[in-house]
């Protein structure tokens, strides 16, 4: 991991991975007098105005002496977050924003407290994953199972799901683990989009998915690389792409995007099942992630974290700033989530401050 302490030389266009430390990239190269960068690379993130163009992420609001992440959490265009915790520290694996032709690779980030973040860059690159078409980098999940981390991606708007393995921790390097999509087809009209990886609390694995509001799911099997049964629609009402399960006091909550990603009718809406990952969902799907005409639009393509420990929970999910049209200008932002008595969830306030310093320790 590149530490701004370091000043190690990098091939990550951005030098600096804390982007607490990266405030000021200028003061960092000036520090960094052997700093270089790499020439191979995919693209040239600051030309494209990666970073300086989206919403400065440097501002931290106190409030009643507490530091919050502010929102967006960390800099440049960001969506699709899959929130997570590995070794200690909270991981978002997003999408970059970009032009499907420029979306050839995956950054992460991770945090001890939900404050400080540090970029990960490349953690898989789309020029090793042989059938991906080497574009649309979209949505990727990890989990991990006995040490070894799996990612599950989409790629090529539709050339399939992947699964890329690394047994060096959850900033990869993931390497294909099948060269060859894990789920290459469009079935029950389902686009083969937008992996959510699940594993419940007895251990097994399922993986969701489905874009073209068709929303599937099936079993893992416990190499984690192959479907232990076939799929199954599990399509709620509404339901348009980006699904992500999470499980409270023993009910499934299956979240999903609704509406359209490129504009302001994005949001989130759920449905639960008492009985299994793959349903029956029995409750009424409710809308839970709204724009704000104060605070941002296109709000959507959510993940969750629940704080270890407590009934503290959180959604993570990337929104579009006030009258930015420009359908890629997307960035990740974190908000509480809480619930009714009957285990519903509220309507969800997004805000600029966004999540408080929660440093991650044993509870
Ligand atoms: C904030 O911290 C200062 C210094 O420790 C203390 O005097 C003040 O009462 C605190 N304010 C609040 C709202 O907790
Ligand atoms: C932010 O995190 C990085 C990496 O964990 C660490 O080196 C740095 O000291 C942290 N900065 C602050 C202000 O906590
Ligand atoms: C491709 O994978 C090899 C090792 O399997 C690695 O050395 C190389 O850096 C990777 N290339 C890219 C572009 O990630
Ligand atoms: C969990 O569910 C039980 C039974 O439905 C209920 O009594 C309890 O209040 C719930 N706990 C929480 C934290 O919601
Ligand atoms: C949203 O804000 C209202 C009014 O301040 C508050 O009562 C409610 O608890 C908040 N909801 C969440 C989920 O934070």
């Amino acid at each position: 991991m590149m530490a701004f302490s370091t000043c190690t030389a990098s091939t990550d266009p951005s030098p600096s991975s804390s982007f607490i430390a990266k405030a000021s990239k200028a003061l960092l190269i000036a520090l960094c007098f052997n700093y270089s960068v790499a020439t191979a690379k995919p693209f040239d993130f600051d030309s494209l105005n990666f970073w300086s163009s989206s919403p400065p992420a440097d501002i931290k609001p106190t409030i009643n002496n507490v530091t919050y992440s502010g929102n967006p959490i960390f800099p440049g265009w960001y969506a699709d977050p899959d929130p997570r915790i590995f070794e200690g520290q909270y991981w978002i694996y997003p999408s970059l924003s970009l032009d499907y032709d420029k979306q050839t690779s995956f950054d992460a980030f991770s945090s001890p407290d939900l404050v400080n973040w540090t970029r990960h860059a490349r953690i898989l690159d789309f020029a090793n994953v042989t059938w991906s078409t080497n574009r649309a980098a979209w949505a990727p999940t990890v989990t991990e199972k006995h040490g070894v981390y799996y990612m599950y991606f989409s790629a090529g708007d539709g050339a399939g799901i992947g699964v890329a393995v690394s047994r060096t921790g959850p900033a990869g390097p993931f390497i294909d683990a099948l060269d060859e999509p894990l789920i290459p087809d469009v079935e029950m009209g389902a686009e083969p989009i937008d992996p959510d990886v699940f594993i419940d609390d007895d251990g097994r694995a399922y993986l969701l998915w489905g874009g073209w509001s068709h929303g599937l799911g099936a079993e893992l099997s416990w190499d984690m690389i192959s479907l232990k049964a076939q799929p199954v629609e599990l399509t709620p009402p509404n339901y348009v792409e980006a699904p992500y399960m999470i499980k409270r006091n023993g009910t499934y909550y299956y979240m999903y995007s609704v509406g359209g990603w490129g504009d302001n009718s994005y949001g989130v809406e759920y449905v639960t099942s008492t009985t299994s990952p793959l349903g029956p969902f029995t409750t009424a799907a409710t809308h839970i992630l709204f724009p704000d005409a104060k605070i941002a639009q296109g709000t959507g393509s959510s993940g969750v974290l629940n704080i270890p420990g407590t009934d503290d929970w959180y959604i993570v999910y990337h929104r579009r700033p006030l009258d930015d049209t420009a359908a890629n200008d997307r960035y990740v932002c974190i908000d509480k989530m809480e619930f009714n008595p009957d285990g519903s969830i509220k309507r969800i306030n997004i805000t600029n401050e966004g999540a408080p310093y929660t440093p991650l320790v044993a509870f």
